[in-house]
């Protein structure tokens, strides 16, 4: 069997199957639901107070050092341009971030990428994560989204973490494998079906982790005793380091609900999750290639303060409009 190196010749793995579907015209959804009823819940007076105070705040300390900003608005501030100036501006400011969680270019083939090297590509990245640390909170958290990419001549699907995991001073906590159903289908390889997402943080001895706010409840005895207590803790069991969420789909009849323009969106449900263990409400999340947004969804429907990076204004404008979508949405949820 005479095997092809790569299915059509040009660097591209998991951006094949968005291709095809931008062929057919992407099925930009209209809003039925834009976001889990999680992300839709009321907040007290208390904190709708707090959090338009911490707003304030901050964007007058981000006019001092990054200028106008592209959108700003009821705790979701985003700027339009390349987020490597954006890092470096910002470490000479006062601000300091809880949480960064983000997913950048893999390097391979998508609309929004200029493709490099893989030495390229990895000092980018090293130097990138460098700058995140030196804006990051004593206390804080880095949760980074990878896949894989072609090492010429060596791998076809290398895992993104063997290139970069120890390329920056961040302690790494832990590696996530976030795991999907639809994906890439291949006839010379195994379907890849799977991310991952490595959980660093600054200092292994001081790091905000919150347990019980994702404790899964899908225990399959919960009703099981050992000397009169109960095994399972009510809240529910460690949802481990195995997570299984939907991707993100697009294409007619078979799109995801929380779509949009954007081709590589990662799903609500799992920044929420990460937001809820790895921050407090108040606390500024910060999203370097922010897309289409999902994390700034998340993190100010769960309280706290979102501030994202995008160098596409196409993509600023669809954040921008998704965000004023997922606000009537939740003002109606609250309305009812
Ligand atoms: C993988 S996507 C992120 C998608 C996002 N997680 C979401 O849910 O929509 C990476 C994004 O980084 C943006 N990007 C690439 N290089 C950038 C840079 N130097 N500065 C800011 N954004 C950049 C791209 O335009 C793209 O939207």
């Amino acid at each position: 069997m005479k095997v092809p190196v790569t299915q059509d010749k040009v660097r591209k793995i998991a951006s094949q199957e968005h291709n095809i579907y931008i062929n057919e015209g992407i099925d930009q959804h209209t809003a039925t639901q834009m976001a889990p009823r999680s992300l839709l819940k009321p907040f007290s007076e208390d904190l709708k107070r707090n959090l338009s105070d911490q707003q304030k705040f901050l964007e007058v300390e981000l006019y001092k050092c990054l200028d106008e900003p592209f959108y700003s608005d009821d705790g979701f501030i985003l700027y339009q341009g390349d987020s490597t100036d954006f890092l470096q501006k910002l470490s000479s400011s006062n601000i300091k971030i809880d949480l960064t969680i983000t997913s950048p270019p893999y390097n391979i083939g998508k609309e929004y990428e200029a493709l490099m090297s893989v030495d390229e590509y990895i000092n980018w990245c090293s130097h990138w994560m460098q700058q995140i640390h030196n804006i990051t909170k004593p206390n804080g958290a880095f949760w980074l989204n990878v896949g894989y990419l072609e090492v010429p001549r060596r791998g076809l699907c290398v895992p993104i973490p063997y290139l970069l995991w120890d390329k920056s001073p961040f302690y790494l906590l832990q590696e996530v494998v976030w795991q999907y159903g639809a994906g890439v289908s291949t006839k010379y390889r195994l379907s890849p079906r799977n991310e991952k997402w490595l959980f660093y943080i600054k200092d292994y001895q001081n790091y905000t982790f919150n347990l019980d706010d994702i404790r899964d409840s899908n225990v399959k005895y919960p009703n099981q005793k050992k000397n009169g207590k109960y095994r399972c803790n009510p809240l529910g069991k460690n949802p481990s380091d195995v997570w299984e969420f939907s991707k993100i789909t697009t294409g007619t009849k078979r799109s995801s609900k929380e779509r949009t323009g954007h081709p590589a969106q990662f799903p609500l449900g799992i920044v929420e999750r990460v937001i809820n263990a790895s921050s407090n409400q108040l606390e500024i999340v910060l999203d370097p290639f922010a897309g289409s947004c999902s994390t700034g969804i998340a993190a100010t429907g769960l309280g706290r303060i979102f501030l994202g990076f995008e160098m596409r204004t196409d993509y600023c404008k669809m954040a921008v409009d998704r965000f004023k979508e997922f606000k009537k949405e939740r003002d109606s949820s609250n309305e009812q």
